[in-house]
């Protein structure tokens, strides 16, 4: 599994510490940044990576800034990018089980290192519930999201 993961400045720390966990684990990393914790604007990074994960060149995103919030927001603009600000291991097993969601956005100032590493673990290694079933009721309301999709895909934004 291909895995790009990006921070700001605030996130800078733990995505050393995260891309290094996820290497170690035999992942293929993509390190979309920064290279050190000078200030930086999330949007910036967040992009890179859900760029990569909507045109599949990698599987899944991991983003990391202060709260994960405002990566997220931003992530969730791109086309087929589902992205879920998580800060627990039970909300990683919804935003996988439910919302099939393939990109974790994650808090690296009010979350420790190693609590992000068991959220990262479950978010990785959880199923979507309805995955090959597209009549499922998560799948179902999955597709939901295509038609507002297409209207940005349409208007030529990506
Ligand atoms: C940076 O100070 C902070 O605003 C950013 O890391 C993030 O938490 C935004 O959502």
């Amino acid at each position: 599994m291909k895995i790009s993961i990006a921070s700001d400045h605030a996130g800078f720390e733990q995505k050393k510490e995260l891309a290094a966990y996820l290497q170690e684990q035999g992942y293929e990393v993509l390190d979309r940044g920064p290279e050190n914790d000078e200030r930086v604007d999330y949007p910036d990074y967040a992009q890179k990576v859900a760029m990569d994960v909507s045109f599949g060149r990698a599987d899944r995103g991991v983003l990391i800034c202060g709260t994960g919030i405002g990566m997220a927001i931003f992530a969730n603009k791109i086309p087929r990018v589902r992205a879920a600000n998580v800060t627990s291991c039970q909300f990683a097993e919804l935003a996988r089980q439910h919302n099939d969601a393939n990109v974790l956005a994650l808090s690296g100032r009010f979350v420790e290192l190693e609590d992000n590493k068991a959220i990262l673990d479950t978010f990785l290694n959880t199923a979507f519930e309805d995955e090959g079933n597209p009549d499922g009721r998560h799948a179902r309301r999955l597709q939901k999201l295509w038609p507002i999709e297409g209207q940005t895909l349409r208007r030529g934004q990506l």
